[in-house]
């Protein structure tokens, strides 16, 4: 029998990789999600990777009666992964009642649903955005949690919270918590990938439009930082390996492996990559020159980050596979593919 599981915010974009995973694996899933940052013909797409049409309901998890009815329509959900949130750092800058209803009352009503339903697993996207700039490099699940940046990043933390509180008081539920780095790429296939939304603020996309011509000139925010070139540094995590960890922290709940019934891990591939080397590794890999400057520093940028991944390689049983070349390949596909799709 194929399990059932519900993914909200399915049609967005690390979702929707997810559900193709999931389904490459044998589970049977049901997307929930409100299209606020994404479309139903994401759907279409899915099925055209998967060759399985997943099922889908317009559905905002802010809308406690519509989840409890959603529930009920597809009785025997195993489990959650939990992906619908709002994710603009900026944004949630000026608009934080917005992040905080959005983000933390989702999640409130998910929990509060499942033991009613008998939903007994979740899967949470957090963020390395909870480590703020750490001490130690690379950076295990270990580490403190430093004060958030922003109300996004402050909405991962309280979330992370709030799923710890909640099973602490003795609700039937298991947790993994996944602290994702930063995701990047599109699907191989160049069906599914991130869709634009305005000006965008994260260096992938803004790099692609620039390198296709939709943008004059990426600028690079700092040379002047504390790391070998000056540049920022991350953790660059190819979008179908973070996929494929869901898939493995799924089954880990489901066949019950768990040691603690919440459990962090690091989704990352444990090489730091500064902003300059990407940059470079996008021409090699694409044969694209690209536009770019140096300006100033952007405000509340971490000078460096990347992932100790050992926790997720040796216990979760999972492990970054696509070298970043295939990766950026694969964002400049996307990125080709959505310009034959303007008017
Ligand atoms: C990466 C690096 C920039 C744009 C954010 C969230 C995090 C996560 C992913 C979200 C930085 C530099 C960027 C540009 C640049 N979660 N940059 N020029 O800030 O590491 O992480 O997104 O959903 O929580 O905080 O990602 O892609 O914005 O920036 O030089 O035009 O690229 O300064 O060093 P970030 P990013």
């Amino acid at each position: 029998m194929k399990e059932k599981i519900l993914v909200t915010g399915g049609t967005g974009y690390i979702g929707s990789h997810t559900v193709v995973e999931l389904q490459n694996a044998g589970y049977e899933v049901i997307i929930i999600d409100n299209l606020s940052n994404s479309n139903a013909d994401v759907v279409d797409n899915i099925e055209k990777v998967s060759g399985i049409r997943p099922a889908f309901e317009k559905l905002d998890c802010l809308d406690y009666n519509g989840l409890d009815a959603l529930f009920t329509k597809y009785p025997g959900i195993k489990a959650i992964i939990h992906f619908a949130a709002s994710k603009a750092v900026g944004e949630s800058v000026e608009k934080p009642l917005l992040y905080y209803r959005n983000n933390l009352v989702s999640l409130i009503n998910i929990l509060e649903l499942m033991p009613k339903h008998g939903v007994e697993g979740i899967v949470f996207s957090s963020s390395c955005t909870v480590y703020g700039q750490p001490d130690i490099l690379p950076v295990t699940e270990e580490a403190p949690i430093k004060k958030a940046e922003s109300p996004y990043g402050n909405t991962k933390q309280i979330n992370e919270e709030i799923i710890r509180d909640t099973v602490a008081s003795g609700a039937p539920i298991n947790a993994i918590l996944l602290r994702y780095f930063n995701p990047i790429g599109a699907h191989p296939t160049a069906l599914l990938g991130e869709l634009p939304n305005g000006v965008p603020q994260n260096l992938i996309p803004y790099l692609t439009q620039t390198a296709i011509g939709i943008r004059e000139k990426l600028s690079v925010f700092g040379d002047d930082y504390n790391t070998p070139d000056g540049s920022c540094i991350r953790d660059f995590i190819n979008v179908v390996d973070l996929a494929k960890a869901h898939v493995v922290a799924i089954g880990r709940i489901l066949e019950k492996k768990q040691k603690e019934k919440v459990e962090v891990f690091n989704i990352g591939t444990g090489r730091g990559l500064s902003v300059l080397e990407l940059i470079h590794a996008f021409e090699k890999a694409t044969g694209v020159k690209l536009n770019y400057q140096i300006v100033g520093r952007r405000a509340g940028d971490i000078e460096k980050v990347w992932a100790n991944p050992d926790k997720a390689n040796n216990e979760l049983g999972w492990k970054a596979e696509v070298g970043i070349e295939d990766t950026l390949l694969s964002a400049w596909k996307w990125q080709q593919k959505l310009k034959e799709k303007l008017p």
